[in-house]
């Protein structure tokens, strides 16, 4: 099959379709993009992946609208984001659908994440493509903690002593994060730039490496009872078309955007009051809770240890599972592994909700 069958848009009918990606993809070769598609990839499970990139896409054109009227000044930053919720035409639904976009799509890259494992996805030759979304993960939890600072409520003030005092304890390394680094700017509009310009520029080099990678080593083979890593699709594997996939992606992209709209439509995203300085009193948003109980012992540094921790262990995945086998059913350790995982992160997050909030940072 030739690259340009694989990338041609299959419905016969779409006449003016087919000509418009024609004339692009003369003048763009779009077709070199294209690689690959078993069908089964254009089941949910294979597509969480894409849905991912896709809320991204909501998050970067929602929050393009925020920044024209957010203000990334301390003594401006809280009115402002009122000023959205209040004045701006849309803005609290603009603003509520980045808020529950951003909530979404910790969902569905934690629930990509989990089909590669349970697929065994990150063996032979796919391991560096594990390790950068490893990395994609890391951004996307410094996009949660950096947009809750920003907001500048309650909330907001005490994750940003908690990053300092974590800077800190990073000693020569935290620097970067601390209020001394620059004296002329607050360290709340630097960590707004690193929300819009550091994190999206590191973000969009690693998901273009991500793709690059599922282009060139195409996507994993089913994980049949006698499937080995590295190893071609069988056969006797019926094939879709790359136009096909892409419009999965978009289509089940297309539901997530309901379902922001919808979850902002009942539930706009909260506010708190203006922050008041010394008093700790809120907890942390739900993909960081699991730390909490680890804080309540171990005090800041906890939140370091864990989350350093948690990211090593998920950064050697394909270098402890060394066997060839992709069925879960061969890899009984690992499974029992990530239900272990799964049981502790449960039992961390209960014991987060249930516990009162107390102080643990100096500057709490
Ligand atoms: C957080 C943002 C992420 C985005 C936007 C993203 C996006 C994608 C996309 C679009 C694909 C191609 C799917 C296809 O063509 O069907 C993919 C595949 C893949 N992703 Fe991610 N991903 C992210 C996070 C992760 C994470 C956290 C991991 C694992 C730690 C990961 C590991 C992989 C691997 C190994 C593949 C190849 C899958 C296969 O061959 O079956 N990704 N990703």
């Amino acid at each position: 099959m030739s690259q340009a069958q694989i990338a041609l848009p299959s419905s016969q009918g779409n006449q003016f379709g087919n000509k418009v990606w024609r004339t692009l993809d003369e003048r763009l070769s779009l077709h070199s993009l294209a690689y690959p598609v078993p069908e089964y990839a254009n089941t949910i499970p294979y597509i969480l992946g894409g849905i991912t990139l896709f809320g991204f896409i909501i998050l970067f054109a929602t929050g393009i609208v925020m920044t024209q009227y957010y203000h990334p000044h301390p003594s401006e930053a809280h009115d402002s984001v009122t000023y959205i919720i209040t004045q701006v035409p849309f803005g609290d639904f603009i603003r509520s659908i980045h808020f529950w976009t951003a909530n979404l799509v910790v969902v569905t890259a934690l629930l990509h994440l989990l089909r590669i494992y349970w697929t065994g996805s990150y063996k032979k030759p796919r391991e560096a493509n594990w390790l950068v979304g490893v990395g994609l993960l890391a951004l996307t939890i410094g996009f949660v903690f950096t947009g809750t600072i920003i907001k500048w409520d309650q909330e907001a003030s005490e994750a940003l002593t908690h990053f300092k005092e974590i800077g800190e304890l990073l000693g020569g390394f935290g620097v970067l994060f601390s209020a001394e680094f620059s004296r002329s700017i607050p360290l709340l509009t630097r960590l707004y730039t690193t929300h819009i310009t550091i994190l999206p520029f590191l973000f969009f080099g690693l998901v273009a490496v991500h793709l690059f990678l599922v282009k060139t080593l195409k996507i994993s083979p089913k994980p049949t009872e006698n499937a080995r890593a590295g190893e071609g699709y069988s056969p006797d594997q019926k094939m879709g078309t790359f136009a096909g996939h892409i419009r999965s992606m978009i289509g089940f992209g297309l539901i997530l955007l309901a379902a922001a709209a919808v979850l902002s439509y009942f539930f706009p995203a909260p506010l708190g009051l203006k922050a008041v300085p010394g008093e700790e009193v809120t907890k942390p948003p739900w993909m960081l809770l699991w730390l909490y109980p680890i804080e309540n012992v171990l005090g800041v540094a906890g939140i370091l240890y864990g989350g350093v921790v948690f990211f090593i262990l998920l950064a050697l995945v394909p270098f402890i599972d060394r066997s060839p086998w992709l069925t879960p059913s061969k890899r009984r350790g690992m499974i029992v592994g990530l239900i272990v995982t799964i049981v502790i992160l449960v039992a961390l997050l209960v014991l987060a909700i249930i516990s009162v909030p107390v102080t643990h940072a100096a500057g709490g």
